[in-house]
């Protein structure tokens, strides 16, 4: 049995809509993420994945339940520690790569190592020729493709060689060749680093090919 990385028990929560109206969005998520593996969480629009995942990278707090991280009490940290906690071990990846315009790409791979104290664009450098942007550290996010910036992004993600990466429709905005890419480039890292990656994703081609899915209804794993 492969260690469990991310522990999620009862993990509930709602949003508060007018006074007498609450959103049940999460209600009592139980899940395991083991080390290495590269999961796909899908379900219909609605179903509460984006949710989810930002619970699960501490963007988010539940209204109730637990998260444990290795055999850490992940909201039970104070914030300083939390925040911490965010920057050094999760790396998030978008729909919309949310790179920072006026940087180029070797910049923003360098900001959350920045963010963290470091500066390592050695680092980012070489992560860029990983991801095959090599010839394109010197852009700027309006003078990349679509599927280049999502690279960078992934780059980005990886700079402080986080424990998980989370990512949300990774694809999502991409044609089927640059998708194709994208998807490639996560198996060719996990395999070589052995980052662990939960993605939400709509593509079911991606899905497939994952170690395995979870999939989420209304609001509870199924
Ligand atoms: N801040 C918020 N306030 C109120 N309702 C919210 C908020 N964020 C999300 N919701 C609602 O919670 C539900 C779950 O949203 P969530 O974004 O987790 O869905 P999703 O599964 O990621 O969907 P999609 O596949 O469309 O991205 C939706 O019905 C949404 O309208
Ligand atoms: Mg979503």
């Amino acid at each position: 049995m492969p260690d469990i990385l991310i522990k999620v028990e009862e993990l509930k929560k709602s949003y508060q809509i007018t006074k007498s109206n609450n959103l049940e969005v999460l209600k009592g998520v139980n899940l395991d993420i083991y080390k290495s593996e590269v999961v796909a969480i899908v379900g219909r629009s609605g179903a509460g994945k984006s949710t989810l995942l930002h619970i699960l990278g501490t963007l988010d707090k539940p209204d109730s339940g637990s998260m444990t991280f290795e055999n850490l009490d992940v909201f039970s940290m104070q914030d300083k520690q939390l925040a911490s906690f965010r920057a050094n071990d999760i790396g998030f990846i978008f729909q919309f790569h949310h790179l920072l315009p006026e940087f180029t790409a070797l910049e923003n791979v360098m900001i959350p190592a920045m963010i963290a104290g470091r500066k390592d664009e050695g680092k980012a450098k070489l992560l860029l020729e990983e991801v095959g942007l090599a010839g394109r550290i010197s852009h700027k996010p309006s003078e990349l493709s679509g599927g280049e910036a999502q690279r960078v992004a992934i780059a980005r993600a990886l700079i402080n060689q986080p424990r998980i990466v989370l990512a949300d429709e990774p694809t999502g905005n991409l044609d089927t060749q640059n998708a194709d890419a994208v998807i490639e480039l996560i198996f060719s890292l996990r395999n070589k680093y052995g980052h662990t990656f939960v993605i939400v994703t709509h593509n079911e081609d991606f899905a497939a090919k994952c170690d395995r899915i979870v999939k989420m209804s209304d609001g509870v794993i199924v």
